[in-house]
């Protein structure tokens, strides 16, 4: 296997002489020449030099079909006319200002109109700040200072989700999830004040809900986990833990940053559970930096600087930005519900297509998604949470990611990825194709 990996990847490095020179260049002032965690890959990143609609051409001349579209967010391609349009528009009458734009009560009432839960909206610039932000209101609302999140639940960067999210294997408590920081240093009081669960199990999660009733503030999900490469709840699971939340006074958060992409409402649309709020980002911004939170109207009037002024006070120099907002606003705007029927469609053929492909060369595997999403798992084993999607085989991910791009078709280094809206059959089979011909690789 590692012998395998080591032929994908030196193929990668005779491909990518000039992504080399750039990676060595950018060492000298960016730490392993990296602003970003998911960017990096062993041995190097190729360096992109534009996008295209579906693809990703990189400085070398390599042409990738594009599944990864910068994390889930380019939902209708790179360089979509209509974006391109609204920000050429808008960069010519000023990027940002002090003051607001009508863009952003445009795009906000957009989000109100679709999203279940959201009754009112706050604009920020990233998924990390919406979810600071959600729980810091969910404190504030509440006046408890317990949080609670699952094993392997992503939702951002910041201190107080930076808990028990990609803990090593051999790190994990057999007794079940506990706090374990995500990097040295953490403050023992934000573990203190995280509490972790396990995914899909509702008869722990009750135990520890009821347990913590008095101290927590609210419980962050995400109801289709991108860790666990889109496996999404069981919905008897999502229904308890809201019914739980609802009984025990405690706020529940859906981080929908990445699965807002799977209906006009998000996954709380489609699965027909409403939490109390909600936080927003990636496609919402149409490409350009974004984040946004919002829901119960009673929660959210923290922030309402009116009146008496805000009980809590929330700065953001780009907060709202007119460029965001516009391009945000001409993306919602083509996203249909024929537009999320199809890519549903799309979604579901794929899956079934690539479950064929590695069930032709009998690898084991688990193929995961909702909709427009998808994960691919090398284990027997359903992924239900963080433990059984550990358990899966991930230098076979390597394996398929590498051999992937040297097939020209980018997908997440996780092997998961997700469908734009010009996504056709055409280029769910090309995906398909190039499995097949890494997996042949493999197993030749
Ligand atoms: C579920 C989820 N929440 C939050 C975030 C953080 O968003 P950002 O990268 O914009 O800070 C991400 C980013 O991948 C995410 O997938």
């Amino acid at each position: 296997m590692l012998e395998k990996l080591r032929r994908e990847i030196d193929l990668f490095v005779e491909k990518h002489p000039r992504s080399r020179i750039s990676q060595f260049e950018s060492e000298k002032h960016l730490p392993g020449g990296s602003s970003r965690g998911t960017s990096y890959f062993d041995p190097f990143p190729f360096f992109v030099d534009h996008g295209e609609g579906h693809y990703l051409h990189d400085v070398d001349g390599n042409r990738y079909l594009d599944f990864m579209i910068n994390a889930t967010s380019l939902i209708t391609g790179h360089a979509d006319p209509l974006v391109v349009k609204e920000l050429s528009a808008q960069v010519r009458k000023g990027v940002s200002f002090s003051h607001p734009t009508d863009a952003q009560v445009r795009l906000a009432g957009l989000l109100c109109e679709r999203i279940p839960s959201v009754e009112s909206v706050r604009f920020v610039n990233s998924g990390t700040e919406a979810t600071l932000n959600a729980i810091r209101v969910a404190r504030a609302f509440s006046g408890k200072q317990k949080i609670a999140k699952f094993e392997g639940g992503y939702h951002g960067s910041n201190e107080y989700v930076s808990v028990s999210v990609n803990t090593p294997r051999e790190k994990l408590d057999p007794g079940g999830p506990k706090a374990i920081p995500e990097f040295p240093g953490m403050s023992q009081a934000i573990l203190d004040d995280v509490l972790v669960l396990p995914y899909n199990d509702l008869k722990v999660c009750q135990e520890n809900l009821l347990r913590y009733r008095n101290e927590l503030s609210c419980v962050i999900m995400e109801p289709v986990v991108s860790n666990f490469g889109y496996a999404p709840a069981k919905l008897e699971f999502l229904r308890g833990i809201r019914d739980l939340t609802e009984e025990l006074g405690i706020l529940l958060i859906y981080d929908e940053v990445q699965s807002f992409r799977v209906a006009p409402g998000g996954a709380q649309e489609l699965f027909g559970v409403v939490p109390d709020l909600t936080t927003l980002g990636k496609v919402i911004g149409g490409g350009m930096p974004v984040g946004a939170f919002g829901g119960r109207a009673d929660v959210m009037a923290l922030y309402d600087p009116t009146g008496a002024g805000p009980v809590i006070g929330h700065a953001g120099t780009f907060n709202a930005n007119p460029m965001t907002m516009v391009a945000g606003e001409a993306v919602i705007q083509q996203l249909t519900p024929k537009v999320y029927a199809r890519l549903g469609r799309l979604g579901g053929i794929l899956r079934s297509k690539l479950e064929a492909i590695f069930g032709e060369f009998n690898v084991e595997v688990q193929v995961t998604g909702v909709e427009s999403l998808f994960g691919i798992h090398f284990t027997s084993e359903e992924v239900v949470d963080n433990r059984s999607m550990l358990r899966g085989d991930t230098d076979m991910k390597k394996l398929l990611f590498m051999g992937l791009l040297n097939e020209g078709v980018l997908t997440q280094a996780k092997a998961a990825g997700s469908l734009s809206t010009l996504t056709t059959e055409t280029e769910v089979d090309r995906l398909v194709s190039a499995t097949r011909s890494v997996v042949d690789r493999i197993k030749g």
